[in-house]
């Protein structure tokens, strides 16, 4: 069993970043600028984005923060969008998902420009990634292609099941996984809630992704000898003996599944920190496309 350390790879690819966005400096060229909207007090959702702004520091992209209270209105939101897309000086931006009741998250989502919605969530992006054309990834699906390509994963004609259809994970590796090239190539079966005998579709899998939020909902007897686990859950569960409050954990039983699988990824330090890593990558194109445009 080999553990897919998404830490130490999204560590190697923050030090690839920051090399290209040294060169930029010393050419006297704009470095690439990622805003970051978040609308509320969510814990997990200031955690990620703090995460994502201190990711931007650490490779010398500049950032902007901006915090909107809970109670603000989706007028107000699409307003601020607006502005964002005007800004010459910002390259990309994301509005933390999810947003308070009173928000329509589609609407946002479509009012970001496609060229600077670095999360890949508009319908033009997400079109553009279903019909293979250049485009930007979704952050989380983007991670887990680049884990299995450094780890030279084998994808070509292997069962891939992916485990909850979200417009973030789920629906997007879906297709990634059965495009051709590599990784890819791959025959998917996309399960969710109504899903018919899904601990035999799961039994039947090469490789499983699972994006469903249920803790150790993947036990060691539903998957197959040396399967190929990636596991996109995140959930805090409360836990009054640790200093937080809480401790993470995925929708994998990492102790017993691991003893079966060719490859696994742990949480926390699998999924997550690609993510970033990820999201930055897709500023970098940002900048470098607005880059060519000029
Ligand atoms: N919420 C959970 N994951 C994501 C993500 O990748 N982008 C945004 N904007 N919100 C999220």
């Amino acid at each position: 069993m080999e553990i897919l350390d998404g830490k130490k790879v999204s560590n190697d690819i923050k030090n690839e970043i920051a090399a290209e966005v040294a060169k930029m400096k010393e050419k006297g060229e704009k470095v690439p600028h990622l805003a970051a909207v978040i609308v509320g007090n969510d814990g997990a959702s200031l955690t990620y984005v703090g995460s994502k702004v201190r990711s931007c520091e650490r490779v010398g992209f500049e950032s902007t923060l901006i915090r909107l209270p809970s109670t603000t209105s989706e007028q107000e939101l699409l307003k601020k969008i607006e502005e964002l897309n005007e800004d010459t000086n910002i390259d990309g931006f994301i509005v933390q998902l999810p947003l308070p009741e009173q928000i329509d998250t589609q609407e946002v989502i479509m009012a970001i420009h496609p060229d600077k919605d670095v999360d890949g969530f508009h319908p033009t992006n997400f079109g553009k990634m279903a019909l293979d054309m250049s485009t930007f990834i979704p952050a989380t699906p983007f991670g887990i292609l680049e884990l299995l390509e450094r780890y030279n994963v084998d994808t070509k004609g292997k069962h891939t099941v992916v485990i909850g259809r979200s417009h973030i994970v789920g629906r997007p590796m879906s297709i990634l996984m059965g495009r051709k090239g590599w990784p890819g190539n791959s025959t998917v079966t996309l399960t969710h809630s109504h899903t018919k005998n899904i601990t035999q579709i799961i039994s039947q899998a090469d490789i499983v992704i699972s994006a469903l939020g249920v803790p150790k909902f993947l036990k060691a007897e539903m998957v197959k000898d040396d399967a190929v686990i990636i596991d996109v859950g995140i959930t805090r569960v409360p836990d009054d003996s640790r200093e937080r409050g809480y401790y993470i954990t995925g929708d994998v039983d990492f102790e017993n599944v691991s003893k079966k699988a060719s490859y696994i990824t742990p949480v926390p330090g699998g999924v997550g920190p690609m993510t970033i890593a990820m999201l930055l990558k897709n500023t970098l194109l940002a900048r470098e496309r607005h880059r060519m445009k000029k």
